[in-house]
């Protein structure tokens, strides 16, 4: 079912995002059936993953919101399926973490994320769930993420969400 998005990495800009929401308009039921929302933070479910791209759903319940993080330096392509999401992008200055800017989208809309970027995403809804479509190529097997209470970066294994780690999920830390 997910073959046809292999081809997203050779794709440009419009055509990637015509077939991100063709794909998406013709299996939605199917995706959304596999989609759950935990209590805490939000549900990754790897749906197809090959060395060239791989492709995630999120489910969020309302107002729940991730850490900052990077994509281990892959493209990345959020597609919102349900929901208006908050997307907040950071910069590091002097060993500082600081928003940059911040903007809501709204359903059937993209987010466009370069290899280097750093980010947090929030279900912006105070009453509605939101589901999503993550794009990443090519497939990375680790990622930042920042602890901005305690300032600690987390270099972490690519199956770890942008929330607390596990123990076994870091590969390192430093405080930022
Ligand atoms: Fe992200």
């Amino acid at each position: 079912m997910f073959e046809p998005l292999s081809a997203i990495p050779g794709l440009g800009f419009q055509e990637r995002q015509d077939l991100v929401r063709a794909f998406v308009r013709s299996n939605k039921q199917n995706l959304l059936s596999v989609v759950d929302f935990p209590e805490e933070q939000y549900s990754r479910n790897i749906v197809f993953k090959n060395q060239g791209i791989e492709v995630m759903l999120t489910g969020w319940k309302p107002l729940r919101e991730c850490w900052p993080h990077d994509h281990g330096g892959s493209h990345g392509l959020v597609y919102l399926i349900e929901g208006t999401a908050l997307n907040t992008i950071y910069d590091i200055n002097n060993g500082k973490l600081k928003k940059v800017t911040a903007k809501e989208f709204q359903s059937e809309n993209f987010i466009s994320m370069p290899e280097v970027y750093i980010h947090s995403m929030k279900n912006n809804s105070q009453n509605k769930r939101m589901v999503e479509m993550h794009l990443y190529w090519p497939s990375f097997s680790s990622m930042k993420i920042y602890d901005r209470e305690k300032s600690i970066m987390y270099e972490v294994k690519g199956t770890c969400g942008a929330w607390e780690p596990r123990e076994e999920e870091i590969i390192r830390s430093e405080h930022f």
